[in-house]
């Protein structure tokens, strides 16, 4: 993967996203959740909110037709990008479609397999998206979806340090991360979906990542408040990369960052 310097971690947006959050955490957790439902060869696969397009990815590696995969994401920013990473990561017919998830403009029962990795808890119409996906998979299709439980450790970091710096309510709206980590809200939605043969499994992700200061700035660039953090001077932006990463000094092992994060996985069948 391209390297990302210190001005492009600032930027913020989907490269920083792929080089941050997708190395450190998500590409071992899309590995994870096509386990969960056994993506195989033949199977065609949705990746709901995919985001840079690493669940899709993963998908395709196990279906052996990345044609047979399609990625869907409401920000043409980031089908844009999934795009890029996917062909680079030598994929590059994986179909990639910007549509809000709770309209999503394919024919009913076409999917064997519907993905959706930390997306529904950012989805305004959650019933409307859960039923889009239960639309589009074959009767007998599975779902795997996750969301995160709580708030993570890194999550706890920066509320400390930013709330201190910028005043109490600044990380208020990064709070929506963890805002589904409800087994009985998953198993609400699955049943109002129609779905059946509806599971919620608990597990811990981590984040790991070889160099904390590029994670943690990576981090804050694609945060809500990514806008008050760029007009800080260099060194004020620094130093609070540094009391974060302080507040994390347990999470520090010889290989760099080790952050757990509780995690929720629905699965279900239509
Ligand atoms: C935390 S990212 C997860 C991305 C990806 N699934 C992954 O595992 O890296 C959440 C994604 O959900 C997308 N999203 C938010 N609301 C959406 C909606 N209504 N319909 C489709 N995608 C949505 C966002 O644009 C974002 O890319």
């Amino acid at each position: 993967m391209t390297e990302v310097s210190g001005f492009q971690l600032k930027r913020g947006g989907p490269e920083v996203y792929e080089a941050s959050w997708v190395r450190a955490q998500m590409g071992r957790a899309a590995e994870d959740l096509v386990a969960a439902v056994n993506v195989a060869p033949g199977d065609r696969v949705i990746d709901v909110g995919c985001g840079t397009g690493v669940v899709a990815r993963t998908a395709a590696e196990l279906t052996g037709s990345a044609a047979d995969v399609i990625g869907t994401d409401v920000s043409a920013e980031m089908v844009e990008a999934a795009a890029k990473f996917a062909a680079e990561a030598g994929y590059p017919d994986i179909v990639w479609l910007e549509c809000d998830a709770a309209a999503i403009p394919l024919p009913d029962a076409t999917f064997d397999v519907v993905l959706c990795q930390q997306g529904l808890q950012f989805m305004p119409d959650k019933p409307g998206a859960m039923a889009e996906m239960a639309r589009v998979m074959k009767p007998g299709g599975r779902l795997a979806l996750s969301v995160w439980k709580a708030r993570s450790p890194i999550g706890a970091a920066f509320s400390t340090v930013l709330d201190r710096e910028f005043g109490e309510g600044t990380t208020a709206p990064w709070d929506m991360v963890y805002s589904l980590g409800d087994r009985n809200r998953l198993h609400d939605l699955a049943a109002g979906a129609g779905l059946r043969e509806a599971y919620v499994s608990f597990d811990v992700k981590f984040a790991r990542h070889p160099s904390p200061t590029n994670f943690i700035t990576g981090a804050i660039a694609g945060s809500p408040i990514a806008g008050t953090i760029e007009k800080l001077p260099v060194s004020e932006h620094d130093r609070l990369i540094r009391e974060i990463l302080e507040e994390l000094a347990e999470f520090q092992d010889d290989y760099g960052l080790a952050v757990p994060a509780q995690c929720l996985t629905l699965t279900a069948r239509r």
